[in-house]
């Protein structure tokens, strides 16, 4: 009597143990998934023109989590069908600058529901030899996404090669423009850190910033070296300007990205006619990193590489004057042409 009472015992527990591990197993995924729709995505959310196809970003946002799953590169011909995936070619381009923050800037977007990034620097349209295997060769290269969804790469070599406006114009002529500038005499040294880095690891000795940056024969500034030649902003924008009305850039500014992001990117996804939905929950400050990170939901967050905000070695003062009072009246003309003003020294 008392075994068979016992084991009634834990016939009970086991029930009401397993509807308790059912009920928190049911919250955990239901909180999750609610957090990724919710502060991402409103229900009432539209984008794009409107139109017929226009579909509700909630929608999106449920796709978009098929769309991860596919992107692990588990998607068959079959799915891909099913669910009307396509390699769209990019409606906006990060053309650059080169250590301007970049990456930050693409993965932030990518935030976005209606977003989908190109993970890899795609140099299709400064290597000769990328171009030369055309245009679906480029598209091949592109994300699977939903035909409502924007994709976005970044090439930053695309900013300062001079084939490179042309060669976009002929593949759109009305592509959104993006370029993320630092503070120049910054990103100068930024620029020159990341190669050293490369020659540290190569074991290689490599010049100080100094001599590079300064001609030793008349001590002004060398515009043949290439981190000088490249914070040169107005320069290389005037050649884009041969192509595309200034109305199609939006410049990004690399440092308040840094300090900032969240008005950084409402600034963007208004140029991109795309309804605010990157929200302060998603951008979080990693203290150990110096860094905001991104939240994607409770689950699923990350910092950016560690490649990313490296220290910068130190400059002598003097040279670092000398370099701001070089790029002064280059950016004074980059203001005027951009309508956006910084406070660069
Ligand atoms: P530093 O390494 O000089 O600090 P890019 O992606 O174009 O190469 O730019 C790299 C720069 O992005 C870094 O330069 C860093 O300062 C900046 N950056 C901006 N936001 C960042 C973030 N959230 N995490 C890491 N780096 C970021």
């Amino acid at each position: 009597m008392l075994f068979k009472q016992q084991a009634l015992l834990r016939q009970k527990l086991f029930v009401l143990g397993s509807l308790a591990i059912g009920s928190l197993l049911y919250l955990v995924a239901r909180v999750g998934s609610l957090d990724r729709l919710q502060p991402l995505c409103p229900i009432d959310g539209r984008f794009g023109p409107r139109g017929q196809d226009e579909i509700p970003l909630r929608a999106l946002q449920f796709k978009r989590g098929l769309l991860h799953e596919f992107r692990k590169g588990n998607a068959t011909k079959e799915q891909i069908r099913l669910h009307n995936l396509v390699q769209q070619l990019p409606k906006a381009i990060i053309i650059g600058v080169r250590k301007g923050g970049t990456r930050a800037l693409l993965e932030m977007l990518n935030l976005h529901p209606a977003v989908v990034k190109a993970s890899q620097e795609i140099h299709f349209f400064d290597n000769d030899e990328n171009y030369a295997k055309g245009i679906e060769w480029y598209r091949k290269k592109m994300p699977f996404s939903y035909p409502h969804q924007i994709t976005i790469e970044k090439s930053p070599a695309y900013f300062i090669t001079e084939e490179v406006p042309e060669r976009i114009y002929k593949m759109n002529s009305s592509i959104k423009l993006l370029i993320i500038v630092r503070e120049p005499t910054t990103r100068a040294i930024s620029d020159y850190t990341q190669v050293l880095e490369g020659k540290e690891r190569k074991n290689k000795t490599y010049y100080k910033f100094e001599k590079l940056a300064i001609d030793p024969n008349t001590c002004e500034v060398n515009t043949k070296y290439k981190a000088v030649r490249t914070s040169i902003y107005t320069k290389h924008l005037e050649r884009w300007l041969k192509y595309f009305p200034i109305e199609q850039f939006h410049i990004v500014d690399g440092d308040r990205l840094i300090t900032e992001p969240l008005p950084e990117l409402q600034l963007v996804e208004k140029f991109l006619n795309l309804p605010p939905r990157i929200s302060q929950y998603n951008l979080y400050f990693n203290a150990t990193r110096g860094f905001y990170c991104l939240r994607f939901n409770i689950v699923f967050n990350k910092c950016l590489a560690g490649s990313k905000g490296r220290i910068h070695p130190e400059v002598d003062t003097s040279v670092i004057t000398k370099l701001r009072n070089f790029f002064h009246p280059f950016n004074q003309k980059f203001y005027q042409i951009t309508g956006r003003t910084f406070n660069w020294p």
